[in-house]
């Protein structure tokens, strides 16, 4: 037998002897015996200042409650968070949890992490997958609540007025569930006036530095903005950037809305460049900690799990400010 077939032979005995040493142990061993629990958490990115306070509410949280946190950072690729979880599965935590980077392609990854019988936890961003089975439970916002309440804001904003009301709208992530969902739950209520028309509606990627960009080509392409709808603060944020370099002031010469809450939309909510803001919570960490355990413990818990959130006016923002933690 040639040197070739030998050492092809000893690497297949040692991924066997690798996959035997994993397989069969049901508690798993990716925390080294330590006893801990240990969840698997694909991350979409570091995206805005929602994402990064949902990244330390989930740190802290699993510091906090003992869990055995791998946390992976997709950069906001799809791919990436698919071979993270093929990695948590071939590693064999116990729990894999991720926010899906966008709604739809998760069938065959969640399929084989059911196959090897890690429960799946979705956490702050839906799939599209008919198949429920794929995941334990899902814990976030209802996007099309949120987009519904920036609706209806508007709606109240301009009630008794009849000239038209020309909106423009940064949306998130192409494919991502709060773009999707902000999108509808918005158009749903407007669309009941006429006298509303969403002018151009392109995406800023959730990121400030796209929403500074496309505010401005929407700035120069229509010179007759009155409203601007953002899927989160970062992106009004860098839109704000754009109008006050156009010479136009923000909140006063175009309305502003957005959502998420974060500190920084808060302070300019404040200071009246925004004008309302539906809040979108990050702090997710610890209910994902106590649904971890129970999923590793066989105990029944609920397929959706709502986070409770609010909505600022400037004064509202003014008064929580100083207590708000991110
Ligand atoms: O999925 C939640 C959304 O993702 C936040 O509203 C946005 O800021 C973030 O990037």
């Amino acid at each position: 037998m040639g040197k070739r077939s030998l050492a092809a032979i000893a690497a297949t005995l040692m991924t066997a002897a690798a996959l035997a040493g994993c397989a069969g142990d049901d508690g798993g061993d990716a925390g080294g015996g330590s006893g801990k629990l240990v969840l698997g958490f694909s991350q979409v990115g570091a995206e805005s200042g929602w994402r990064t306070a949902n990244t330390k509410s989930i740190q802290d949280s699993a510091a906090a409650s003992g869990v055995d946190l791998k946390f992976v950072d997709a950069q906001g690729k799809q791919e990436n968070q698919i071979k993270a979880i093929r990695s948590f599965i071939t590693q064999r935590v116990d729990v894999i949890a991720f926010s899906p980077v966008v709604e739809s392609g998760w069938d065959t990854v969640l399929k084989e992490a059911k196959d090897a019988d890690i429960p799946v936890i979705l956490t702050d961003r839906a799939i599209d997958s008919p198949d429920t089975s794929l995941y334990k439970t899902f814990i976030g916002s209802d996007f099309v609540l949120e987009g519904k309440k920036a609706g209806e804001w508007l709606v109240k904003e301009y009630e008794g007025k009849n000239d038209p009301v020309n909106i423009v709208e940064l949306q998130g992530t192409p494919g991502a569930a709060p773009a999707n969902d902000r999108k509808t739950g918005f158009a749903d209520v407007i669309k009941a006036d006429p006298k509303f028309k969403v002018i151009a509606s392109q995406t800023g990627q959730f990121t400030r530095t796209d929403g500074k960009q496309v505010m401005e080509t929407f700035l120069k392409a229509h010179p007759d903005i009155d409203v601007l709808y953002a899927h989160n603060d970062d992106m009004g944020l860098g839109a704000i950037e754009a109008i006050e370099a156009a010479g136009k002031k923000p909140g006063t010469d175009i309305k502003i809305i957005t959502v998420d809450a974060v500190k920084d939309g808060m302070t300019a909510l404040a200071a009246g460049k925004i004008n309302y803001i539906v809040e979108c919570s990050p702090l997710l960490g610890p209910q994902l900690m106590d649904l971890a355990k129970k999923v590793n413990n066989g105990e029944q818990v609920e397929q959706r799990v709502l986070t409770e959130e609010t909505t600022f006016t400037p004064e509202q923002a003014k008064q929580v400010l100083p207590e708000r933690k991110y």
